[in-house]
């Protein structure tokens, strides 16, 4: 059987990425989409999701304004019946230290990566209170786990991401609403192409994974449809990290050529 037979999921960043990623596959799991994005998918990509889903909407949404937030999670319980699950994908990267930061920048990308997640999360949460069960899964990142360089607005706002996610578990496992959060590495999707254009960037970033390369949206979307589904069904509150092995240690000496 499916593994998201019946399910109906609510998933921001949907046009690209990730969230594109748990779309393709959530519906090839069984799963009806409700898609939200500030830009339109191709068409190709979502004729991939309506294949496998026929009710599945897309539409076009910016996270961080909250009546728009409102009106899509109403069209979406209204046209689908329910929302079980919701992955939060919004996201944009975030470039500069504290002294260097352009202040407004520094909320941009808090609003985006943080604000849109309690958003959507805060216009979701009743309907699944009330049907008692849900499942939101936040993008997070390593970047919310530890700090890096230049990227203080990103890992602000990741670290909030993780916050968010525990806040959410401890206020909502009483209805069995869960919420847990992915933290991937480097990822290869639009987002970060900016750094495999950036060669030396690049081979250092990816050589802080001990996997020796990154990873694929598909390989998030995996995760993402663990934590979605009813296998994780006594899993809340927690972080998973996606990210070959960055964020468990270094090594000291190279690794055997294969
Ligand atoms: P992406 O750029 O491919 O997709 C992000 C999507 O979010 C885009 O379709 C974009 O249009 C949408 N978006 C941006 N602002 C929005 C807004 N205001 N309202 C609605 N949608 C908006 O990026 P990717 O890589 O798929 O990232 C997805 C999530 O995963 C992000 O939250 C990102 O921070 C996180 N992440 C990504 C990693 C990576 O290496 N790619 C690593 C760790 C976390």
């Amino acid at each position: 059987m499916s593994r998201l037979e019946g399910k109906f999921a609510f998933i921001t960043g949907a046009a690209s990425g990730i969230g594109l990623a748990c779309a393709k596959r959530f519906s090839a799991e069984g799963a009806t989409i409700f898609g939200a994005d500030v830009n339109k998918p191709s068409d190709e990509d979502w004729d991939a999701v309506t294949t496998n889903a026929p009710r599945s909407i897309f539409t076009l949404l910016d996270v961080t304004d909250e009546d728009a937030v409102k009106t899509s999670t109403e069209l979406a319980l209204t046209s689908l019946g329910r929302i079980d699950i919701l992955v939060n994908s919004a996201g944009v990267a975030g470039v500069g230290s504290a002294t260097d930061l352009d202040t407004q920048e520094f909320q941009r990308v808090l609003d985006i990566n943080l604000k849109g997640s309690f958003l959507t999360s805060k216009h979701l949460i009743p309907s699944m209170v009330e049907q008692r069960g849900g499942s939101i899964v936040n993008l997070s990142s390593v970047f919310g786990l530890m700090g890096s360089d230049n990227n203080l607005s990103y890992c602000v706002s990741k670290g909030g991401v993780l916050q968010l996610t525990t806040s959410l578990s401890v206020d909502y496992a009483w209805a069995n609403v869960r919420s847990n959060a992915l933290c991937p590495g480097l990822i290869e999707t639009p987002l970060t192409e900016i750094v495999k254009q950036i060669e030396p960037l690049h081979k250092e970033f990816v050589s802080w994974h001990l996997s020796g390369r990154p990873g694929q949206p598909e390989e998030v979307a995996s995760a993402a449809l663990f934590l979605a589904s009813d296998e994780a069904s006594f899993i809340t509150g927690q972080a998973l990290a996606v990210d070959g092995g960055l964020s468990t240690g270094r090594r000291l000496f190279p690794a055997p050529s294969l």
